[in-house]
C-alpha cells in the first residue's frame, strides 16, 4: 500500500527532500530523525543553542490556518539552525488581495526561499505545494486538514522513546477525537512503522472515521477496557470547529465518560506516560491535576518539538542539495 506511487519525499539516493507525510517512510528514516532530533536536543542544553546547519538559507513559513506551538517552534527550529525566516500569516497577505497562491510562492523563491514549512486546511496542501515549486526546494507538512501532521507525530514518537522506551514493549491508547484528528492518523501509522506492540483508540462511535479499518489499531470504545495495560496515554482535543451538527451529547457527558482524570488514568499502567498535542482543554478531555501531574509530558512535548523540527528541516535541506551532487 505504501509504495504506490513513486515517493517525491525521497530524493534518488533515498534521501529525505520533502517531508509531507509518513507514508511510504521506513522505519530506518524515522530512525534517523530521532537519531538527529536527539542530538538537537543536546544542542538546545547549552547555553548557545544555535548550529550553523542552515547559515545564508531562507525557510518560509507558510500558515493558512492559525497556530501557536507548531509555527514559533518552526521558526525557533529554523533560527536555531541559523537561518533567514520569513513567518506570513497568509489570511493577511498577499492572497486576500487576490494573487495566486503560487504567485506568492513564486515570489518567495525569487527571494531565494529554500524551504517552506506550510499548514493548509485542506489534505494534500502541502503535497500540491511539493509538485510545484522549483527543483531544489523542499517543503515539509506543518497540517492539512484531517489528512496528517508528520512532525507532530515524530515529536510525540520521540517523547515516546526517551520517556517510555523500546516501541516493540510499548501499548499506547489515542483517546478523543480521531475523526478530525491529522495528528492521530500521523500517530497510527508512525506506531505502526516503528513497531509498537499495540495501537489502541478510545473514542464514541460518532467521533471514529469510517476507514479506519485501513489503520492497524484496535478500538474501544471505553477507558476502563481500553487504558488497561497501556504504557502512553495519547489524549486528544475535540476539535469543535471542524464538527458538523453535534458528535457528542454534552462537553459533561464527553469528559464523564472519556476525560482522562486521576481515576480513569488508574486503569492504564502505573507509571504509564501522558500525552496531548495542544492545544489542551482542561476539564474536557483532560483533568487539571494529571495535565499537571507527574505522567504528564505535555511540556516536553513542546520542546522536543523544536529538535525535531531542526533534524526535518535540515535533513530535507541536505536530501534537496545532495540529489543534484552540489555542495550544501
Ligand atoms: C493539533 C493540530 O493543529 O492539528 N495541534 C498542534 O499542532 N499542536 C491538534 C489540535 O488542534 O487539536
Amino acid at each position: 500500500m505504501e509504495h504506490e506511487q513513486k515517493n517525491i519525499q525521497l530524493n534518488s539516493r533515498g534521501q529525505l527532500c520533502h517531508f509531507l507525510s509518513l507514508n511510504g517512510l521506513d522505519r530506518k528514516i524515522l530512525t534517523e530523525i530521532l537519531d538527529t532530533a536527539d542530538s538537537f536536543i543536546k544542542v538546545g542544553e547549552r547555553s548557545v543553542k544555535s548550529v550553523p546547519l542552515l547559515r545564508g538559507r531562507t525557510v518560509t513559513n507558510l500558515f493558512f490556518e492559525p497556530s501557536t506551538r507548531t509555527r514559533t517552534t518552526f521558526e525557533l527550529a529554523a533560527k536555531r539552525l541559523s537561518a533567514d525566516v520569513l513567518s506570513l500569516d497568509i489570511s493577511t497577505s498577499a492572497t486576500s488581495k487576490g494573487e495566486s497562491l503560487l504567485d506568492t510562492l513564486r515570489n518567495l523563491e525569487a527571494m531565494g526561499s529554500e524551504l517552506f514549512v506550510v499548514r493548509h486546511a485542506d489534505s494534500g496542501a502541502a503535497h500540491f505545494i511539493a509538485e510545484q515549486v522549483t527543483p531544489n526546494v523542499a517543503v515539509v507538512n506543518a497540517g492539512d486538514g484531517r489528512h496528517s501532521h508528520p512532525t507532530q507525530a515524530m515529536l510525540d514518537m520521540l517523547t515516546i522513546r526517551r520517556h517510555a522506551g523500546a516501541f516493540e514493549n510499548l501499548k499506547v491508547a489515542i483517546v478523543g477525537d480521531i475523526l478530525h484528528s491529522r495528528v492521530a492518523r500521523s500517530q497510527i501509522t508512525a506506531l505502526n512503522i516503528l513497531g509498537a506492540d499495540e495501537v489502541r483508540v478510545i473514542a464514541p462511535g460518532t467521533l471514529l472515521p469510517s476507514n479506519l479499518d485501513a489503520f492497524d489499531v484496535k478500538i474501544y470504545n471505553q477507558m476502563s477496557e481500553g487504558l488497561k495495560d497501556v504504557d502512553v496515554v495519547i489524549m486528544l482535543r475535540l476539535q469543535r470547529e471542524r464538527m458538523k451538527g453535534a458528535l457528542i451529547p454534552s462537553e459533561r457527558e464527553f469528559y464523564q465518560t472519556y476525560g482522562l482524570t486521576p481515576q480513569t488514568l488508574s486503569y492504564a499502567k502505573p507509571n504509564a506516560i501522558v500525552m496531548h498535542p495542544g492545544p489542551i482543554n482542561r476539564g474536557v478531555e483532560i483533568a487539571s491535576s494529571v495535565a499537571d501531574g507527574p505522567q504528564s509530558l505535555i511540556l516536553n512535548q513542546v520542546s522536543y518539538g523544536i529538535a525535531v523540527r531542526m533534524a526535518i528541516l535540515s535533513m530535507c535541506a541536505s536530501g534537496q542539495t545532495q540529489s543534484t551532487g552540489s555542495q550544501g
